[in-house]
């Protein structure tokens, strides 16, 4: 049942405003006691020649003997309605039990296909915090898409191309030692990696030599290729072991290499169409109409660069994919170039490069000096993952010492409260990591959404009756009616983080289920006293709803809930 569109459709036949318009204009009451739904009765002031109380109190009687509202009141200038609590919560429950586990999911999408890239963490080097939160964020885009029915393909654009290879290898030929490297692969060339930095300042033929290799690598010289290709498999090795913690998968790892014979094209439709400017001996891209610096496409001695593989990236996924659109998440420090990107695109002219989307993110920020800095100044991403297991693991411990499946609880809720630190704030905004928040399970942390939930299913578990077809006149209270209104916010709060790209909407959403939950739960308990039969089967019902509810915003997050904790 839409409300608006119900009260919409009556009033417009007695003011003659559309429906349209009438639905802009209605606001949630910022207090239950002001009712559900208002409609602000100023805007038709002067098309009725009357003063707004006026048209409230007679656009109430219209309302009169209406079973959907409990009651409807002229306030002030206001139409204030209130639902009728018994039918509302009969048909939300009813939608959530018919769901079967997914609620407020949509077809909407059905047709097209969303691109979302997220990770790209560069091969031979850590996965650090920042390619994490691309991680969350883009992995939850991920499943909102699929949740409203998109077609969605998950795309991992490894660093695996550029001068740097050159480097590695001549300080791998110089420092690499085999079995070193494999038994700590990304520490160790990175390592050398370093090594190569520090010598070059003292010898600098060493650059040289580095670009010698690099050339040797594009023009596809056999040695140097398998030893890049031997990197490049010890790093995803290391990164298919984190994504497999997170539950995070990938369709595509086509990285920058994979658009090395690719970028020709780019160059001659650029070309063709009269874009390349000389530009101290590099051809370039002009965007000053736009306000923007240059875009590089190839360097003074003609090589590709960076904005070159990622132009060459998107005219491949188009052709591939005819995607509706093409999401990037990356940290905000490259939105210039990727307003670059798409500019020379467009310039190029691809209506399409409309459809491509940056979405941005903050920094990570360590107040904690201690936090896994075992390796120097670089954050390891695992350490923090294992981190953040072994803390729950702890707390457990510590709280429930006869817990059977410890491991597997922590495990759960260790890595759910990472995510969910990333997912917690606008993504634009900067992230303070504090154990200390992230853990508290009883503040605005995955442990605590998790911990709701258990408790629900805890409740179901213990009261083995039959509540199908309950009395919901009987669970009409305040709390109840709360509890319902949040259940039956769901698609909003999709719909939210779909239009902008922001998976906090969701989970800003689940966090005040669970509080709505719990406050429903502390006002009515089900166990305790003397509940009768049928008001036990209604609210055991509304807690299956909620549980039911709590999982499925959870894992829009890509955060998983466990049965007890
Ligand atoms: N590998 C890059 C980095 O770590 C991120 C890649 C972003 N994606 C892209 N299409 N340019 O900074």
């Amino acid at each position: 049942m839409n409300y608006k569109l119900y009260i919409a459709k009556k009033l417009e036949a007695v003011t003659g405003l559309s429906v349209g318009e009438l639905t802009k204009v209605m606001e949630i009451p910022p207090e239950p006691k002001l009712g559900d739904i208002a409609f602000p009765c100023f805007i038709l002031a002067k098309a009725l020649r009357k003063a707004p109380p006026m048209i409230a109190a007679e656009l109430c009687k219209e309302f009169e003997n209406d079973e959907e509202f409990e009651k409807v009141e002229a306030v002030g200038g206001y139409l204030n309605f209130f639902c009728n609590r018994e039918k509302f919560i009969s048909s939300v429950l009813k939608k959530v039990s018919e769901s079967d586990g997914s609620f407020a999911k949509s077809n909407e999408g059905n047709g097209k296909t969303v691109l979302v890239e997220y990770s790209s963490p560069n091969i031979a080097k850590p996965f650090h915090i920042g390619h994490l939160f691309s991680t969350a964020v883009g992995n939850s885009l991920a499943r909102i898409y699929d949740y409203l029915g998109y077609k969605v393909e998950r795309l991992n654009h490894l660093g695996d191309w550029g001068t740097q290879f050159g480097k590695l290898i001549s300080a791998y030929k110089h420092w690499g030692v085999r079995e070193i490297i494999e038994q700590d692969p990304i520490n160790e060339l990175l390592k050398i990696y370093v090594k190569f930095h520090e010598e070059a300042e003292k010898h600098p033929e060493l650059e040289d030599e580095a670009r010698e290799y690099f050339k040797a690598l594009e023009e596809g010289d056999k040695e140097t290729t398998e030893l890049w290709q031997y990197f490049r498999d010890v790093s995803l090795k290391e990164f298919k072991r984190v994504y497999d913690k997170l539950g995070v998968s990938f369709d595509s790892y086509a990285g920058e290499s994979f658009y090395g014979d690719k970028m020709q094209e780019v160059v001659d439709i650029l070309r063709d169409k009269n874009l390349l400017t000389e530009s101290d001996g590099a051809q370039v891209v002009m965007l000053d109409e736009l306000n923007v610096p240059p875009c590089i496409i190839l360097k003074s001695d003609g090589a590709t660069i960076y904005a070159t593989r990622d132009i060459a990236a998107a005219l491949y996924r188009k052709r591939t994919y005819d995607f509706d659109k093409n999401i990037y998440v990356v940290g905000i420090p490259q939105a210039l170039h990727f307003k670059q990107i798409f500019s020379v695109i467009k310039k190029a002219g691809y209506d399409w490069a409309d459809d491509c989307v940056h979405v941005g993110f903050g920094l990570v920020k360590f107040p904690d000096k201690k936090l896994s800095t075992r390796h120097g100044d670089v954050v390891f991403l695992e350490d923090v993952l294992n981190e953040s297991v072994q803390k729950t693991l702890d707390i457990i411990t510590a709280n429930s010492p006869e817990m059977e499946n410890k491991e597997e609880v922590a495990q759960k809720i260790g890595i759910g409260a990472i995510l969910y630190t990333f997912l917690k704030n606008s993504r634009e905004k900067d992230i303070v990591f504090s154990w200390d928040s992230m853990l508290d399970f009883e503040g605005e942390s995955a442990p605590y959404v998790q911990y709701s939930y258990a408790r629900g299913r805890s409740i179901l578990r213990r009261c083995d009756i039959d509540y199908s077809n309950p009395d919901f006149s009987l669970v009409t209270s305040d709390e109840e009616y709360e509890l319902v209104k949040q259940i039956n916010a769901f698609s909003t709060a999709i719909a939210d983080a779909a239009n902008k790209n922001e998976p906090f909407y969701i989970n800003r959403y689940v966090t005040n289920l669970a509080r709505c939950f719990n406050k429903f739960y502390n006002n009515h308990p089900i166990l305790k006293g003397d509940v009768d039969e049928e008001t036990k089967k209604a609210r055991l019902a509304m807690v299956d709803a909620a549980t039911q509810v709590i999982k499925s915003a959870l894992s829009l997050l890509g955060i998983e809930t466990v049965e007890s904790m």
